[in-house]
């Protein structure tokens, strides 16, 4: 059997202008029918300190999911927040994001990003209340009719 050098073949990170392809695979691969599972199994194993819930009883009302940058570990992304329906606007998401961003700012993350939905007005009010700012609007960034925000603090 040839081996990978006899089909000229190029190992390179991920860059931006492979979304649509890789979005692509990913969506006609394996991945697609379990893909909140694999997400939720992967940030549990590479970042735990930073998966969060928030417990009511015995319910998980909340999570949220911050994620150090590997190539500059005084950057972070909050890859996710999400309150249960019911539940909100008891300033959950509020503790969640103040906990999340806490642990990452106690290992040395000095500014945190994220993106939202620029329609998403409970949302983008409670990151401007916490001090983010708008730092730039993605057209597309999730796909067609995708567009997104991208908010930051700096501390
Ligand atoms: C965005 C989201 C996480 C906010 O969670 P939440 O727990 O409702 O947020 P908070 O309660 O901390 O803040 C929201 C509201 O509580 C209000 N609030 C603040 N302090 C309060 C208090 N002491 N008592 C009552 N309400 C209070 C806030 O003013 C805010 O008002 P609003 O209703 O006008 O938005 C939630 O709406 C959600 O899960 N949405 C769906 C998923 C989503 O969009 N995630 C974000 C993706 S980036």
């Amino acid at each position: 059997m040839p081996g990978p050098e006899a089909h000229e073949l190029l190992i390179r990170p991920y860059r931006d202008e492979d979304f649509t392809e890789v979005t692509g695979l990913e969506s006609a691969g394996v991945y697609e029918r379990y893909q909140s599972a694999v997400f939720v199994r992967q940030m549990a194993t590479l970042s735990p300190a930073t998966f969060l819930v928030a417990v009511s009883g015995k319910t998980v009302v909340g999570f949220t999911v911050g994620t150090i940058v590997q190539d500059d570990p005084a950057q972070a992304w909050i890859l996710r927040m999400m309150v249960r329906d019911g539940f909100r606007h008891q300033v959950i998401g509020t503790a969640l994001l103040r906990a999340v961003a806490g642990v990452l700012h106690g290992r040395s993350v000095k500014t945190i990003y994220l993106t939202v939905a620029p329609k998403n007005e409970p949302a983008v009010l409670m990151y401007l209340r916490e001090g983010f700012d708008q730092e730039s609007l993605q057209p597309a960034y999730f796909g067609g009719g995708e567009d997104r925000l991208v908010m930051k603090r700096s501390s």
